[in-house]
């Protein structure tokens, strides 16, 4: 049965392009205006995209040309209008508007073309939000995002969630976030889901976590935040050579979907994406630790072997290459307590840093897991950890134990190398930084 009056489609700004020669209703926010003698151009945006409604004098009656005038940046619309082909660019529409209501009339928006320092965005970041950038950028995240569950699920593994919290510490105690559990009892907010995902390991086999993780970082720097969102695979029978092999596939196929499917978002950041391209094909340099040592001295660098590696080291590393480089095989000293000795070089582990070009630094963190209960063991007396709460931890090299690997990627940190942007608060909603929780 049909209705006797016909609907109004009401197809979001995206969709549009499907809709030439129809009358659309829209409802959105306005973006930009601009202003001729007999014509107003009003930029609408929905979050799906932009599209310019054109609104002419002669064709319109006095209230909407009204409206029109009045309409602020940022006020609520309802724009109504003929859907016809952009004519000057191919693929894109206008909206010939024949009405225009403004719903809600925005007054003093915080946000002008001008230029506003950082701390003034940040404090409006619920609003900054709303700037194009700003929308790239959450689109290009949203893309990773899911093009990392289907990494993963069409590879055949199990999605499982790691707690959040949790009774001790996986990255070391330095950056901890404390809170009261009970009365008696305090616990600390994930570093990391990978100590809980290995057991699942040896549940499932192949396994992924996917969250919010959480380190009290005491310095202000652009690669790091409070609290930012990692996903880790862990893989049962699985050895270093493995995981890097791993790493590069997953970093490639990120990579690729985001230059397949955000390009207008690339564009929007004015990223130069002929700087990803030699990454969906080019083999990532695999290089030692004591290679990169070595590297670093004839660039001048005061590095000797023991010695942890900074932003300035990594982007010196990386210098010379256009995909990312995986080191590996660092000091003991310097890496965490579960992580695999090389058999041949026991004073290094199988643990592996990415590091993207550009200066965007170490996207990837990962390693071989010490499957030896006895060693392992050792290992959490001398780094005095509190044995009581790592025995689960210590089952699973107790009851048919195996060799496994896994690593964690920053989302942010990733997004922020796609994306070109520098700083990782511009890559999460609502950032967490030292001195920073409002909004
Ligand atoms: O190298 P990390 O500390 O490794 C781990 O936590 C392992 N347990 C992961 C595993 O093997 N499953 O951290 C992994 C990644 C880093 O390479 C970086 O991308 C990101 O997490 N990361 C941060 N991102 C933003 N802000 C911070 N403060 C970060 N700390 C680490
Ligand atoms: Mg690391």
């Amino acid at each position: 049965m049909t209705d006797a009056t016909e609907t109004q489609v009401s197809p979001s700004i995206a969709d549009l392009p499907n809709h030439v020669g129809e009358t659309v209703t829209l409802k959105g926010w306005l973006y930009n205006k601009r202003a001729g003698g007999k014509i107003r151009f009003l930029v609408l945006r929905d979050g799906s995209g932009y599209v310019q409604a054109i609104v002419y004098r002669p064709d319109v009656s006095d209230s909407v040309w009204e409206a029109a005038d009045l309409a602020t940046q940022e006020s609520t619309l309802e724009v109504t209008g003929v859907v016809r082909e952009h004519p000057k660019e191919k693929g894109k529409v206008e909206l010939a508007a024949s009405g225009v209501t403004i719903l809600d009339l925005c007054h003093d928006w915080p946000i002008t073309p001008k230029e506003h320092g950082v701390d003034f965005l940040m404090s409006q970041r619920h609003l900054w939000l709303r700037s194009a950038k700003q929308v790239a950028t959450l689109k290009v995240r949203s893309e990773v995002e899911s093009a990392i569950h289907d990494f993963f699920y069409t590879r055949g593994y199990t999605r499982t969630d790691s707690p959040i919290l949790t009774p001790a510490a996986c990255e070391g105690t330095s950056n901890l976030f404390e809170t009261q559990y009970t009365e008696e009892e305090k616990a600390y907010l994930s570093q990391s889901g990978q100590l809980y995902l290995e057991p699942v390991c040896a549940a499932l086999g192949k396994v992924y976590c996917f969250g919010p993780t959480f380190r009290a970082e005491k310095s202000k720097t652009r690669r790091h935040l409070r609290e930012f969102w990692m996903v880790e695979p862990e893989v049962a029978f699985l050895e270093i050579d493995g995981l890097m092999d791993l790493a590069e596939e997953f970093v490639k196929e990120l990579t690729g979907r985001v230059l397949d499917r955000r390009g207008e978002d690339l564009k929007r950041l004015e990223r130069d994406t002929s700087k990803l391209e030699p990454v969906l094909s080019k083999r990532f340099p695999r290089i030692s630790y004591r290679e990169a040592v070595e590297i670093l001295k004839g660039k001048g660098f005061p590095v000797t072997f023991g010695d942890d590696l900074g932003g300035d080291e990594e982007t010196a590393l990386t210098e010379g290459f256009d995909t990312p480089v995986m080191v590996t095989r660092y000091p003991v000293s310097i890496k965490a307590f579960y992580m695999q000795p090389d058999p041949q070089d026991p004073d290094v582990v199988l643990g592996l840093d990415m590091l993207a070009p550009e200066g965007y630094g170490e996207i990837i963190g990962g390693s071989q897991r010490i499957h030896d209960h006895d060693l392992l063991l050792s290992r959490i007396t001398q780094h005095a950890l509190p044995l009581e709460a790592f025995q689960w931890y210590l089952d699973v090299r107790k009851y048919g134990t195996f060799p496994h690997s896994g690593f964690g990627m920053g989302l942010e940190r990733f997004v922020a190398w796609m994306c070109g942007v520098p700083h990782l608060r511009e890559c999460i909603p609502y950032p967490r930084m030292l001195y920073r929780i409002y909004p």
